[in-house]
């Protein structure tokens, strides 16, 4: 019901659009070679056709009936050009900041984030702050970070999994990445302060794709009130820690809220609040859905494929017999666990969890004889490499010895995009997925209780039924 009005409402603003829409199409654009392709409805764009044949279809018979380089479409209200292809991704990774700029939806953003710091949050944030994150998230960083979110694992894992016969793994691994990411980066572990937080982030998870038509019933609207509660709350975390900051002259950053409370830029200047809160959600809604679905697939596979969780297994206990009862997972046991990241990477392969990035042209600009003129949008997506079979030879078959050798060719296997805006979050994702699946697999044979189940497109691939999985509890 609520999808249903969702893409019903934005009718009523349809006559209005048809007088806007030839306007734009008989205007500046007549002389330019546009890449092939259609922008669909007035106002709606493909949206539905989007949310209703998935971004894999989608996409590829647009490539069919457009072109296999760049076609156009309108989504989120946007004229878009889709990058296709190797050469679509290099083109587009390798032209960051000089034709192409970053741009996220209207939807994310007046869902999200503070509009008086919005331009600094995601546009072009201060050389010092987009440093920053990325150092916080580097290996160097994260190796200390492993026992916590081992410690975190073994204790979600025993009460939530070990209690029971059958458990659903795609609500258990969301709980347990926004536990983590709550702990990491706030140090909150109070299950009720977690809810406060958690509650609210669910309704801006669930709407921040969607038609950003703010009316009451719409998953946006939904979006938008369940940011401005956890803007509300997070603005007293930031109060509270910057009072105890204070008194208790704390130096050295316990956490990601208390580092980004004491770094100053250039001018000695201190984050505001605001700025702070934007960063937070910004990692928040960047690792949440994105890790629970990387665990949730590989989990799948792993109860799919006997032969692939034996091997994992042999992995995994040759690491547990080194250690003692109490011992937690170090950053040596993480790199021996060679096979399990290719398993995880071939899941991402096979199922990424993001489809791809959006970003604004900054000037007009040719690709593949077709113009992209200066304020389109454009979008790179994992699914014209990752099911190519040019790229990837029997492209649905699950096989992790992909990754083996010099693995994929460059610009093919994109799970976390490429060039300077790559996910930053890469390290702190691998991370999470193989702790997780080490204390799952030692503990568990998996079997799903729903053979063929549905897997269906919110922003990333959902088992429509949660993945309820039958255990079969190991002796460790
Ligand atoms: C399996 C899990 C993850 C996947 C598949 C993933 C994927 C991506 C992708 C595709 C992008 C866009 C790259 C582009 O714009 O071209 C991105 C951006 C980003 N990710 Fe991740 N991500 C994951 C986990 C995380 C985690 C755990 C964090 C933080 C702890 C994180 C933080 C970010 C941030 C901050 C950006 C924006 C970077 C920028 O614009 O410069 N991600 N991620």
């Amino acid at each position: 019901m609520e999808a249903l009005v969702q893409y019903l409402l934005p009718l009523v603003l349809f006559p209005i659009s048809i007088a806007l829409i030839y306007l734009l199409r008989k205007g500046g654009f007549a002389t330019l070679k546009l890449p092939p392709g259609t922008t669909g409805w007035p106002m709606l764009g493909e949206n539905i056709h989007f949310a209703v044949l998935g971004p894999q279809k989608f996409i590829s018979d647009r490539m069919k009936k457009y072109s296999p380089e760049v076609f156009q479409t309108s989504l989120m209200g946007e004229k878009m050009a889709i990058f296709c292809g190797a050469q679509g991704n290099k083109f587009l990774f390798t032209n960051e900041n000089k034709l192409l700029t970053s741009w996220w939806p209207k939807s994310l953003k007046k869902a999200l984030l503070f509009p008086e710091f919005v331009e600094n949050s995601l546009k072009e944030v201060s050389a010092l702050k987009r440093s920053f994150i990325h150092d916080i998230l580097k290996p160097e960083a994260l190796k200390q970070y492993i026992p916590i979110m081992d410690a975190m694992a073994r204790e979600h894992v025993e009460k939530e999994w070990a209690p029971n016969e059958e458990v659903k793994v795609f609500p258990l691994s969301k709980k347990y990445t926004f536990d983590l990411a709550c702990r990491l980066f706030m140090s909150i572990v109070d299950p009720h302060d977690i809810k406060k937080l958690a509650d609210p982030f669910h309704l801006v998870t669930n709407g921040m794709f969607s038609v950003p038509i703010d009316l009451p019933g719409t998953a946006y609207s939904g979006a938008i009130k369940g940011g401005k509660m956890v803007r509300a709350e997070l603005l007293k975390i930031i109060r509270d820690r910057r009072k105890e900051l204070t008194e208790s002259k704390e130096t050295a950053g316990r956490d990601l809220l208390s580092r980004m409370l004491l770094v100053t830029d250039e001018d000695g200047q201190f984050m505001s609040e605001m700025e702070i809160s934007n960063n937070i959600i910004g990692l928040l809604v960047a690792s949440y859905e994105t890790t629970s679905t990387a665990v949730t697939f590989v989990l799948k596979h792993l109860a799919e494929l006997p032969h692939i969780y034996n091997e994992v297994f042999r992995e995994i206990m040759a690491i547990a017999k080194t250690k003692g009862p109490d011992d937690l997972l170090t950053w040596e046991d993480i790199e021996k666990m060679k096979y399990s990241w290719n398993v995880a990477r071939e899941s991402l392969r096979v199922t990424p969890p993001a489809q791809g990035a959006f970003r604004e042209s900054v000037t007009d600009f040719t690709y593949a004889g077709f113009t992209v003129p200066k304020g389109w949008k454009t979008f790179w997506t994992v699914h014209t490499t990752h099911k190519n079979p040019k790229y990837f030879p029997d492209p649905e078959r699950f096989d992790p010895s992909r990754f083996e050798g010099s693995g994929p060719a460059p610009y093919t296997f994109v799970p976390f995009g490429g060039g300077p805006r790559m996910c930053p979050g890469k390290e702190y994702a691998r991370l999470e997925v193989l702790v997780f699946m080490y204390n799952v697999v030692r503990s568990f044979k998996l079997e799903k209780a729903i053979p063929n189940e549905k897997i269906v497109f919110h922003a990333s691939p959902t088992p429509m039924n949660g993945l309820p999985v039958r255990l079969q509890p190991l002796g460790k």
